[in-house]
């Protein structure tokens, strides 16, 4: 099997904070056998503490601490400390919305802005330990809330401004949220997305919030409760102008970020402070390779963990100017990233697969309009990356000269954890490469046995690293169960993968009943909880299905209650239910009709008979255990029909 590989070039390797396979492996190498050291070595270079700690890591399986002891704060690292160090007429922010408005944002700005933020939420009434969702727009106040939380040590939980009222009055229940801190709404398309409205809608049944602060953004009407709801812009009037950041154990909640799981109930996966800062702020440095004068942007949603990694804590740390985008795209045109990357003469771009696909299918002439020069590097996440958009990314956005870094991670594990360092590793495409420093990656069976070279198993990690997630909130037991207790003792990524010859790392896909939409996890039981809510729906079953731009889709098998049904109708109208039970995002692609459901003698739905009908149009696998035959082969005829 010959395949490209694409070795740095020698002025990039020259340049690069890791330069050489050499000083890639010296590095791996002591992380592996002399972790304490290693990471204590870092945690005392890399960030500031008020205090030091006296163990740089405690690991009763499955549970760790980094850093016991020490104090610190995510805010004073990502701000204070760049302003202290003579960074404040830096740009922290170029920040663009997307009817066109535009900011700077020093970090001066951003000291004062975190600051103002900070005692706006004091006078709410909010302390340490609180919790407030925050559900905003890409606007400067989104990254400036999470900062002012992180400030106070109030546990902040970021809601992607795409799920609907129902999915964000889970998550503050869950949570019990004391604040919610919103907009009135953002632009997307040309369109107001209202998310007042949908908090309104909301904490109909969130007892726990006892106050909401809105930020102005589209000036649209709104309705203020009295007595919970203040105007951002009117609050800051009234306090003071410093605050200072509050002195955080390492291990206090920095954020809780709910992702899906494989059942209904989205996991509130908990991330902390000091272990979580540090690796955010190395993998920046190493895989992004960032250094002063580089504008890096990332195009994901601040709503996503890449969003808190990789927009917010890490690159704000690492003291790197960045930028914010607020909207879509393709607005006004299929350029409109091209036109950003040329204004602000970006060098380091972070985006998705499902997004580099989609700007394939609108064509080259789109990038070819502005000057990409700036460009030195290029990552891609959220997906395995197939090697034809990986070749387009690199060719037409890359002009042949920027490695791109394929970063292999995952909400739980807070940071990248396998990728390439772009001035060591020579690049296959389609392979995340070789595990960062400190992560001890394996191939294996279900029984625990490693898998040999290019045999494809389940990826796990032996040890744990310090941007880990330290539980689920509020769920100890499942935290132990789904993460710790697949294999005894080894963190089960849930992930299927193979390694070369060359020990590089090629993910496949899930293992589990995990969707991966446009680079976006959905849980098919979430899907299918909302679907069998709706009055007419008996059984639901959701697939994964192969999709040409977002990876998969969502596709969704249903079987109806007695009656008469305009089935045409009701397609339309589950596809709007589910949008409206979990997000837009979520809306399937295809409601099939059936009359059952393929199912064990036991009952259990069989979900991978349907994932091979959606997939490969039949079924090859092993159907001993199926109820009824004559149910599948109706369904593997539906589709020829299709
Ligand atoms: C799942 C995690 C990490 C931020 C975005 C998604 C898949 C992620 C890659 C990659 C192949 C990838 C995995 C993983 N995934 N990055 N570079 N190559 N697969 O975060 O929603 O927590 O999803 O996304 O399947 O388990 P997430």
């Amino acid at each position: 099997m010959s395949q490209p590989v694409y070795t740095p070039n020698p002025d990039f390797v020259s340049k690069a904070r890791v330069s050489g396979m050499d000083a890639y492996r010296a590095l791996y190498k002591q992380a592996e056998e002399n972790p304490e050291q290693f990471w204590g070595n870092l945690a005392e270079t890399e960030l500031h503490w008020f205090q030091r700690w006296s163990h740089v890591f405690e690991w009763n399986p499955p549970f760790v601490k980094w850093f016991v002891g020490g104090k610190t704060n995510v805010c004073y690292n990502c701000v204070d400390r760049h302003v202290l160090a003579g960074k404040g007429d830096q740009v922290a922010f170029h920040w663009e919305g997307e009817p066109g408005d535009k900011r700077t944002i020093t970090f001066n700005d951003l000291l004062a802005l975190v600051q103002k933020f900070a005692n706006v939420l004091l006078a709410q009434g909010l302390k340490t330990g609180d919790r407030a969702i925050i559900y905003m727009p890409m606007i400067p106040e989104a990254a400036v809330a999470m900062l002012a939380c992180a400030r106070l040590g109030i546990t902040h939980s970021v809601v992607f401004g795409g799920f609907s009222a129902e999915a964000l009055k889970a998550r503050i229940q869950d949570l019990e949220a004391a604040a919610v801190i919103t907009a009135d709404g953002g632009w997307r398309r040309g369109k107001e997305v209202r998310l007042k409205d949908a908090v309104d809608e909301a904490l109909g049944e969130c007892p726990t919030v006892k106050t909401v602060v809105v930020v102005q953004r589209t000036k649209s009407a709104q309705t203020m409760a009295a007595g919970r709801d203040v105007w951002y812009h009117e609050a800051e009037a009234n306090v003071g102008d410093t605050c200072p950041a509050v002195e955080l154990d390492a291990e206090h909640p920095l954020y809780v970020l709910y992702t899906s799981g494989t059942t209904g109930k989205p996991k509130g996966i908990l991330h902390t402070t000091g272990g979580y800062l540090l690796q955010a702020t190395m993998t920046t440095k190493w895989v992004f390779d960032v250094r002063d004068g580089d504008v890096y942007w990332c195009s994901a949603d601040i709503g996503w963990v890449t969003g808190h990694s990789y927009i917010v804590y890490g690159p704000l740390s690492a003291g790197v100017t960045g930028v914010i985008y607020e909207g879509a795209p393709d607005t006004p045109g299929w350029d409109r990233w091209w036109e950003i990357v040329a204004r602000y003469k970006v060098s380091v771009f972070y985006t998705s697969p499902t997004a580099i696909r989609a700007l394939i299918r609108q064509g080259d002439q789109w990038p070819a309009k502005h000057d990409l020069s700036s460009l030195r590097l290029l990552g891609s996440v959220g997906e395995p990356i197939n090697p034809a958009a990986w070749e387009w990314y690199h060719r037409v956005i890359g002009k042949d000269r920027c490695p791109i870094v394929d970063t292999w991670w995952q909400t739980e594990t807070g940071a990248i954890l396998i990728a390439p360092m772009p001035g060591a590793t020579p690049l296959k495409p389609g392979s995340g490469t070789l595990p960062m420093p400190g992560v001890i990656p394996d191939i294996i069976d279900l029984d625990g046995n490693p898998k040999g070279p290019n045999q494809e198993g389940y990826l796990i990690i032996r040890r744990p690293w310090p941007s880990m997630l330290r539980t689920i909130w509020g769920d100890p037991d499942r935290y132990a169960e789904q993460y710790w207790g697949k294999v005894q003792g080894v963190y089960f990524t849930g992930d299927a993968a193979r390694r070369d010859e060359d020990g590089y790392f090629w993910v496949l896909g899930r293992v589990d009943d995990v969707m991966n939409v446009s680079g976006h996890r959905l849980s098919t039981m979430e899907i299918e909880s909302a679907l069998v809510k709706h009055p007419a729906v008996a059984e639901a079953a959701v697939v994964g299905k192969p999709h040409e731009i977002t990876g998969q889709s969502v596709c969704c098998f249903v079987t109806l209650k007695r009656g008469d049904h305009d089935v045409e109708a009701l397609g339309k109208d589950l596809r709007q239910w589910v949008a409206h039970e979990i997000g837009p995002f979520a809306r399937p692609d295809e409601i099939r009709f059936t009359e059952a459901l393929p199912k064990t003698r036991s009952g259990k739905i069989m979900r991978r008979l349907l994932r091979e009908i959606v997939t490969s149009h039949t079924v090859s696998g092993d159907v001993t255990t199926l109820e009824d035959m004559g149910v599948i082969n109706r369904l593997a005829s539906q589709q020829d029909e299709d």
